[in-house]
């Protein structure tokens, strides 16, 4: 293909927490969480991710048996790496896993990791992921000083927490710059980079434009709650578009 006509292609990674705690609102299982997660990767979705919390509000430990067996493209399991999470993954092997920094209890993830000061503990939980032939992702502040703290704990790629982003839409050109420094530097580290949280519809684009060799996004609330007017399909097919 002719350079000029390439373009990075950014795989679209599907969080289908919101799925499961539908699910959990009635104790059944309706909406099945297994097909819809099928159904959404058929519809065009590159992948899905998933997000067990100690409590199991939403997704639950059984439920990353049951979608390993289904997923066929990249399955992402992202949370805190403490005894039981580590234990789940290892067991599971994903193609990814991606850490995230959040106490116990909390509404969502809202904050990128402290890598220097919690290197010792990341240290030998990264590498037992990798020897078990699983990518690490750590979810990051979007800070280029920082992106030679992550290449030291040994990790492959960064996810970006994109929540200042979103809130700073309206001045756009502005919340992207610390957004691309962190990701040319990442990129020139030698680490993937990967991006999420609050992307939507509306911000998603612009997001993907500015960000060179952005591997992948991971979208959940914004996503499913815009499939309730479009449809699971055609909203796959949209945020494919914006991409
Ligand atoms: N990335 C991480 C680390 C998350 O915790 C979440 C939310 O579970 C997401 C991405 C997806 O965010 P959203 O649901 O706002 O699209």
């Amino acid at each position: 293909m002719p350079s000029q006509y390439y373009k990075f292609m950014t795989k679209l990674s599907v969080n289908v927490n919101k799925i499961a705690t539908l699910r959990n609102a009635r104790g059944g299982n309706v909406p099945n969480l297994v097909k819809v997660a099928s159904d959404i990767e058929q519809f065009g979705a590159d992948g899905i991710t998933v997000h067990p919390r100690p409590d199991e509000r939403h997704i639950k430990y059984q439920d990353v048996y049951d979608l390993k067996k289904v997923v066929k493209g990249e399955f992402n399991i992202e949370g805190y790496p403490n005894h039981k999470f580590i234990e789940l993954v290892l067991d599971v092997k994903p193609h990814q896993v991606t850490l995230v920094p959040d106490p116990p209890g909390i509404l969502t993830s809202n904050q990128g990791w402290d890598v220097k000061g919690h290197e010792e503990f990341l240290k030998p939980i990264i590498a037992q992921f990798k020897q078990a032939g699983i990518r690490v992702s750590l979810f990051m502040e979007p800070n280029a000083t920082v992106m030679e703290d992550v290449v030291s704990v040994g990790a492959d790629r960064i996810e970006l927490y994109t929540g200042h982003y979103a809130d700073d839409y309206a001045n756009k050109e502005q919340a992207i710059k610390k957004y691309k420094a962190a990701a040319v530097q990442a990129a020139k580290l030698g680490l993937g980079i990967n991006a999420g949280h609050d992307l939507s519809l509306a911000n998603l684009a612009y997001f993907a434009s500015e960000i060179d060799n952005l591997d992948e996004v991971s979208i959940g609330h914004a996503l499913v709650s815009d499939a309730l007017y479009y449809g699971l399909e055609e909203i796959v097919m949209l945020y494919k578009e914006r991409l």
